[in-house]
């Protein structure tokens, strides 16, 4: 008889098992640490043996654990290739994409359009690149199809769906004087200038929110609408800045600048991927939006 297992469990356990943690698999699935730890129980009570053990701090793979764990990547890709073979039946070879992305999103949904789009080579896809206050107006307006932001906006139905966490980070030149040290109190930073995104950034809005919800002023020494811009200003001395993470990779490899360890940061913002409420999507459409949800984590090279 087959064993009695759910993609539900296989897909929880793998999580674990890669992070070799059940806090880091419930933080990937948004999933509460109990969650994960009850799926992992019913999982091993079915297989009948345990699939994790603890020695000391350190968690490892029982040996039941590693045979399960490869069969849980086998029947992940077997699932993944039956996708593309029902995508094509669902006539996927065709289509348009109208997507519109927030200023700070554009440094990853580029990378995962040339993937979406090299699996639906046919579909045509258009992309609009801006802030928070105009994706608000263009969905007022019903114009893309998709939008990926922070924050879902007040004042627009919308069906949105988190997909991932969008730290805020502070960063400083690599010879600032605060650079290296730690729990740094949000006092010591009243005296600093910020370069800081335009009015109307998603970015922008959180960061305000921040200061005014810590009692603390913050001094803008200069304005600007792109973050590749605003991180060549701080590394050239004009001021602190503070950007998403994912706009940040080579900066802080080849240490041109660092980040600062502020007390309350990072400032926690999530990703979102929406429409309007009771839009019909495409199949090209819901296509992008499920590859999203799954796979959009792939795409994101941390530093
Ligand atoms: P922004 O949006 O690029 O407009 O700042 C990012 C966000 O909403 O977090």
């Amino acid at each position: 008889m087959a064993l009695n297992i759910t993609f539900r469990q296989l897909k929880v356990f793998e999580s674990a098992a890669r992070h070799l943690s059940y806090t880091r698999a419930a933080e990937e699935l948004y999933l509460s640490q109990p969650g994960v730890s009850m799926q992992i129980k019913q999982l091993e009570s079915v297989v009948g043996l345990p699939l994790f053990e603890q020695t000391g701090k350190k968690m490892h793979l029982t040996e039941a654990g590693r045979e399960i764990y490869d069969y849980s990547l086998r029947i992940r890709r077997l699932l993944e290739e039956a996708e593309v073979v029902l995508d094509d039946l669902k006539g996927l070879q065709s289509g348009r994409l109208v997507i519109s992305v927030a200023t700070t999103a554009s440094h990853f949904a580029t990378r995962l359009l040339a993937t979406f789009s090299q699996r639906f080579a046919n579909v045509t896809i258009s992309l609009d690149i801006t802030n928070r206050e105009t994706l608000q107006r263009q969905l007022e307006n019903n114009e893309p199809d998709l939008v990926i932001m922070g924050q879902p906006p007040d004042g627009v139905e919308v069906e949105a769906d988190v997909f991932m966490d969008n730290p805020l980070v502070m960063v400083a030149p690599a010879n600032h004087p605060l650079a290296g040290q730690h729990e740094i109190p949000l006092g010591a930073i009243e005296s600093e200038k910020f370069v800081v995104r335009e009015q109307g950034s998603g970015t922008r809005i959180a960061i305000e929110r921040f200061f005014a919800r810590h009692g603390i002023h913050f001094n803008t020494a200069i304005e600007m609408s792109s973050n590749e811009a605003i991180k060549q200003a701080v590394e050239a001395g004009l001021g602190l800045g503070i950007v998403s993470i994912h706009t940040l990779e080579l900066e802080l490899e080849t240490a041109r600048l660092q980040l600062l360890d502020v007390q309350g940061f990072p400032i926690l913002r999530h990703w979102y991927i929406l429409q309007c409420k009771g839009k019909r999507l495409s199949p090209a459409a819901q296509a992008f939006k499920q590859f999203v949800l799954e796979h959009a984590k792939e795409f994101i090279r941390l530093p």
